[in-house]
């Protein structure tokens, strides 16, 4: 059998003590301020064994902002939050990235300043409603950007990176997925513009192309991973070609020689999975990180078989602070409630059990 899952692994110049990571995972527990305060510190410093901790999504602007009580990385009282988490995830030989967030057309007036509308590259109005704090809103027609607006979120995210420089982060990673404005992007179905951000992959990608240098003037570029989910269609997501289109962004990240690719497999909606990853893993010369629904054998297997060099796990992570050790003890693991994975208190977020 094997023991890679457990073994260490250098992601980058960083020796990560094994090679499972926690996936970033939204709790909306921050304070009115959108700061991280001591609760999400004991939430974090409680799973500081995993090989990495990727935090969960955090805007980099007050523009940014999609849901109710997402942590932001752009003010000084965030930062000192976020300085308290990192503390303590380092003081417990831990690593943690931070995820880099900008919802885009995935947001509401309400939670915006001034009740602005959400901008998008195309004025596309998703499906479904909106996340508020007085309940689910339907979605909105969002506002395409303007050339000169784009270049302005481009600089928050360079600010922001500055900032989780400041807060002591080891790392970030730019999120890219999911259908936030990166994705929105990307996506031929969301992305209908006929301007330089547009049309072509080429064009598709420059909006991440020019986020990428902006952030890595900041971070040397194996401190920067980012998140790619290609066939998700969570969020009224949806490509023409994803293999296809993605291989092509992939094949483009590689002269960046950045920390990892970090891909969600498949659907999270449908649950199906017909892009092959493996092709995708192949194009990708760095590290890669797989996730979506994998347990320790399926992840055993992955590494076994090459098809990933380290493994992500959300869920699992949510519900067991101490997943390392469950696993490499074969322990049972404690079941997550979902009722209580956005919002609220320690309930369901700091008070799961520990194996011993
Ligand atoms: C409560 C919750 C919050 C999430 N928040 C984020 C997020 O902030 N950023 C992100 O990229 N993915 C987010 N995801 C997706 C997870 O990172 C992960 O891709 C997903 O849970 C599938 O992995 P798993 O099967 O190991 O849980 C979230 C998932 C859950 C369940």
């Amino acid at each position: 059998m094997t023991t890679a899952l457990f073994s260490p692994f250098m992601l980058g110049d960083i020796e990560l003590s094994n090679r499972i990571v926690m996936a970033p995972m939204t709790r909306n527990r921050a304070d009115k301020d959108n700061a991280p305060h001591s609760l999400n510190t004991k939430y974090y410093q409680q799973r500081a064994s995993a090989g990495l901790i990727i935090a969960e999504a955090s805007q980099i602007s007050p523009e940014g902002v999609g849901y109710p009580a997402t942590p932001g990385i752009y003010s000084e009282k965030q930062i000192a939050g976020w300085r308290d988490i990192t503390d303590a995830v380092h003081n417990e030989g831990g690593h943690i990235f931070i995820q880099l967030w900008y919802c885009g057309r995935i947001s509401h007036p309400v939670l915006l300043p001034d009740h602005q509308t959400p901008v998008a590259p195309s004025a596309i109005r998703p499906e479904g409603d909106a996340i508020t704090f007085e309940g689910p809103k339907p979605y909105v027609e969002p506002r395409a950007l303007s050339s000169t607006e784009i270049t302005t979120i481009v600089s928050q995210y360079k600010q922001a990176a500055k900032m989780a420089k400041n807060a002591g982060f080891d790392g970030i990673e730019v999120h890219a997925a999911n259908g936030y404005l990166i994705d929105q992007f990307l996506r031929d179905g969301t992305n209908q513009r006929t301007d330089e951000y547009g049309g072509t992959v080429e064009k598709r990608m420059r909006f991440l192309n020019e986020v990428l240098d902006a952030v890595c003037e900041i971070w040397p570029g194996n401190r920067v991973g980012i998140r790619l989910s290609p066939e998700n269609s969570f969020n009224s997501m949806s490509d023409s070609s994803p293999e296809e289109h993605f291989a092509y962004f992939i094949a483009q990240l590689n002269p960046r020689h950045l920390a990892y690719l970090h891909i969600l497999e498949g659907d999270m909606v449908t649950k199906q999975r017909k892009v092959n990853y493996r092709s995708l893993r192949d194009i990708y010369n760095g590290t890669y990180i797989a996730n979506n629904n994998y347990d320790k054998n399926r992840a055993e297997t992955a590494l076994d078989k090459g098809d990933s060099d380290l493994i992500a796990i959300g869920v699992p992570f949510i519900a067991n602070p101490d997943l390392v050790y469950r696993y490499k003890n074969n322990l049972e693991l404690n079941i997550a409630d979902q009722n209580t994975f956005y919002g609220g208190d320690e309930h369901g977020y700091t008070d799961y059990p520990f194996a011993n």
